[in-house]
């Protein structure tokens, strides 16, 4: 059995990690494409190396640009690559990048089923760029590898049942094996001066975020009500957009971190406040209190008992659910394994 995995994006190469062990052992061979959206050492090659993935087969060398312009090349290179090669049994797309979609257009016009690991998830936004991506690839795959039981749910109520698999987590599977290695090979100290629990970590890249000055300013002010220091390891993108915006006295902006050290300057947060999909769930997973800088998140069971607050970008919100503690013990992970499960469900097609 012969797959092709499409991966373009820093938490793609994370979940990529833990499947790809899994697919091996399951005898499947898998290709690995990467789509060139994240180029910068630090954005791509930092976290092959540290996740063990070997080099990518294959670079579509797609790199930055509009929406149209990402998801075509991507589309067109990624059609040229795959019509050379040799008949395949599936193909991956992980989540809901531009180089999901793309992904997911090629194969289902090649005939290629559509494999999509973590899907099902709807933030009812379609005003993020994500949502419309998840949707047209959750309508074209045939194996649909829902994380939770609400993505099983968001599916059925689109009319979505046949392929629909709920397989668990892959992201958990990633964090349980790491962390370890994130103990041993980057330690707090090598990460930020500040002790456990004497900081907050902080990140912002969604273009809901980003793209307006105003609601960045903003997310940054609510950071400076925060009474403990902030590191802000910053996408690029944001980067790009902080010129004009007061950066207050307590926040700290650092380059964008690798995977193990990103999990270490987690794991030591008094809280984490962020706008990402992953971390809302991997500072959960590390016992640490999420604040939610968006309306509305995809990742609904985190908001039990407090562990995870959604603060928008207003400062007083922000402040507010950075004081407050979670009310109950940390929800439930959920079984880990769900590597194991996508591998044997597709070595039984
Ligand atoms: C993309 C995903 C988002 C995901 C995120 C993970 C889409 C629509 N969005 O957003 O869902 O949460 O990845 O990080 O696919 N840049 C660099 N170096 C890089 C990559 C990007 O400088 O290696 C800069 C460029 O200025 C670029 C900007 O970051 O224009 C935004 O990058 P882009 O690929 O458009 O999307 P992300 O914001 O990373």
């Amino acid at each position: 059995m012969h797959i092709v995995t499409v991966v373009g994006a820093r938490p793609q190469f994370v979940k990529a990690a833990p499947l790809r062990r899994a697919l091996m052992d399951a005898g499947i061979r898998e290709t690995l494409v990467h789509t060139g959206q994240h180029y910068d050492p630090e954005m791509s090659a930092v976290f092959f190396e540290e996740l063990g993935l070997p080099d990518p087969d294959a670079n579509l060398g797609t790199g930055s640009g509009t929406h149209a312009v990402q998801t075509g090349e991507t589309m067109m290179r990624l059609e040229a690559l795959l019509m050379q090669g040799p008949p395949l049994d599936g193909l991956i797309v992980y989540g809901d990048t531009n180089g999901t979609l793309a992904g997911a257009l090629v194969a289902a016009k090649l005939g290629i089923p559509l494999i999509h690991v973590e899907a099902g998830l709807r933030s009812f936004n379609r005003r993020m760029p994500e949502e419309i991506n998840r949707i047209v690839t959750d309508r074209l795959a045939s194996v649909l590898c829902c994380p939770t039981e609400t993505s099983v749910r968001n599916l059925a109520a689109e009319g979505i049942v046949e392929g629909v698999h709920l397989t668990g987590d892959v992201m958990l599977d990633a964090t349980r094996f790491f962390a370890e290695a994130a103990g041993r090979r980057a330690p707090l100290s090598s990460v930020t001066t500040h002790g456990p629990g004497a900081y907050y970590a902080a990140t912002v890249h969604r273009a809901g975020n980003t793209d307006d000055s105003e609601r960045l300013a903003s997310i940054f002010e609510g950071l400076g009500r925060l009474d403990a220091p902030v590191v802000v390891p910053l996408h690029p993108r944001t980067q790009a957009r902080l010129s004009g915006i007061a950066v207050p006295e307590n926040v700290e902006i650092t380059d964008p971190l690798s995977y193990l050290r990103m999990l270490t300057l987690v794991r030591c947060a008094r809280a984490v406040l962020t706008d990402s999909g992953g971390l809302q769930k991997e500072s959960l997973w590390l016992g640490v209190p999420c604040i939610t800088l968006r309306e509305e998140t995809e990742w609904v069971e985190t908001l039990e008992g407090g562990w995870n607050r959604l603060a928008g970008a207003d400062p007083a919100r922000i402040a507010e659910a950075a004081r407050m503690r979670p009310e109950t013990p940390a929800p439930e992970a959920g079984e880990p394994g769900a590597t194991a499960r996508i591998a044997a469900l597709l070595a039984n097609r």
